[in-house]
């Protein structure tokens, strides 16, 4: 059959609260024109993220149920590292409250001032923590990254040698790891090749560097993997993702992505001496390791989620369907970062809108237009996000449509696509903004702006 069907029944609903274009206009300004700031009851679809908004299965809520709450050594936990060790094959399993706990975890152990962390694209709370600590966070994707129109199957690739150029540049000494975001957030939600994956770790076992995974998404990476790169169409999908940890001396994950949950994520380390100092880091600030920040029934919905984030007919039925928007996007002739990305569809913000100038920020522009126009929350990646005091302006301006997991049917899919239909034809009257106020880091969670 040519449609692809969800691979799930509806058992649980939640209530959509409609809104009027008039509540939306007064909602937005009072909101200083900064989505984050939106109650999430006045957004009708809501695209800001595919973090921690996915649906759980009824296997998952079973599982809150049977979770056990014991402080240490709780069953829910066990349950949870032996789903990760089968999964990764890491001999260690750390859980935290979310990616980013992992994140500030390890660059408090291998950060510091003149260090140096290449990465494909780091996403916004890996390179703030990285710049926390003091070192600076480095960017080095292919030149096919930056180009929306380009089909290049793996966008989501480091560029190698640019990676070997920079060690013989600074040294080695001054990199504490190499990392590889899987699938890369800010670039459109790209795949990393298996190639890739393996050039890059010939070049850290060269250089003797550790090369630490961002495997937020590494199951949909996985599956990209299985249907695009040579050789792998016949490997199960496990299989792949196995590898992919295989080749990796650590990895930090946000459960909230693959995971299937709405709170929970994952260090993982193979070195003795660092996985013990992260324990105590830890139990300093999360929670004793065998909980992490988290509770037990967290612990049992990550062991179940992560264990169904594997199944193909879901994998299948995920890309399929965020390809589907990002098609019907196209179709209407909107510039989006082609192929189809993962978890979302970006869309390019200076060609929707090439009257307004990147200082402008196209990208917001266009996302106070879509929650105008029908009540749609999306993201800004672009100037926004990574512009500001200390930062190169982006290479592109982007608009993410990012879609929950296993929560939205084809026909809000279908609206989505309509609102933005019918966005394109009033574009040249979206209008650009200046920031009026705006915090020292992560601004675009708070920033407030005014429209020009
Ligand atoms: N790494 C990547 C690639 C991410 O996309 C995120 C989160 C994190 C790390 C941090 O994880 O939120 O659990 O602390 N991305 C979300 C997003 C917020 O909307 O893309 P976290």
């Amino acid at each position: 059959m040519r449609t692809i069907i969800e691979p799930f029944r509806i058992k649980a609903v939640e209530p959509i609260r409609m809104s009027t274009p008039d509540e939306r206009e007064q909602i937005l300004r009072s909101a200083s024109f900064n989505l984050f700031l939106v109650h999430a009851d006045d957004v009708v679809i809501d695209l800001l993220t595919d973090s921690g908004t996915g649906a759980m299965s009824a296997e998952q809520w079973a599982g809150v149920m049977r979770a056990d709450e014991s402080y240490a050594g709780a069953r829910s936990f066990y349950r949870f590292e032996d789903r990760m060790k089968q999964i990764t094959g890491f001999d260690h399993i750390l859980p935290t409250h979310q990616g980013r706990a992992s994140e500030r975890i390890l660059f408090e152990l291998l950060g510091g001032p003149g260090k140096i962390v290449p990465n494909n694209a780091h996403f916004d709370t890996t390179r703030a923590n990285i710049e926390h600590s003091g070192a600076a966070a480095i960017n080095l994707p292919i030149p096919e990254a930056a180009e929306p129109a380009n089909r290049h199957p793996f966008k989501g690739d480091m560029d190698i040698n640019a990676l070997e150029r920079l060690i013989a540049e600074v040294g080695p000494d001054r990199i504490p790891c190499v990392m590889l975001t899987v699938t890369n957030n800010s670039g459109g939600g790209q795949p990393v090749s298996l190639a890739n994956i393996r050039a890059a770790r010939a070049v850290c076992d060269r250089r003797r560097l550790p090369l630490f995974l961002d495997a937020c998404r590494f199951a949909e990476n996985a599956w990209f993997i299985k249907t695009r790169e040579p050789g792998q169409q016949n490997r199960p999908v496990a299989e792949i993702a196995r590898e992919m940890f295989d080749l990796a001396d650590g990895a930090t994950i946000s459960a909230k992505k693959d995971g299937l949950v709405n709170i929970g994520g994952v260090l993982l380390l193979r070195e003795p001496d660092l996985l013990r100092r992260a324990g105590e880091l830890l139990i300093l600030t999360e929670g004793y390791v065998t909980y992490g920040g988290l509770s037990g029934r967290d612990l049992e919905a990550m062991a179940q989620g992560f264990e169904e984030v594997l199944h193909e007919d879901y994998l299948h039925y995920r890309i399929r369907s965020t390809a589907y928007l990002g098609e019907r996007l196209l179709e209407a002739g909107i510039q989006i970062v082609e192929p189809p990305g993962g978890h979302a569809i970006y869309v390019d913000a200076k060609a929707f809108c090439p009257h307004i100038p990147p200082a402008q920020f196209p990208g917001q522009a266009v996302v106070c237009g879509l929650y105008r126009e029908g009540g749609i929350r999306s993201c800004e990646i672009g100037s926004v996000m990574f512009g500001g005091a200390g930062h190169e302006a982006p290479k592109m301006e982007l608009v993410r449509l990012a879609i929950p997991r296993r929560v939205y049917t084809q026909s809000h899919i279908d609206y989505v696509a309509e609102v933005f239909i019918a966005l394109k034809a009033k574009a040249r009257a979206l209008r650009g903004l200046r920031i009026v106020e705006e915090p020292p880091a992560l601004r675009h969670f708070t920033a407030k702006f005014e429209e020009f």
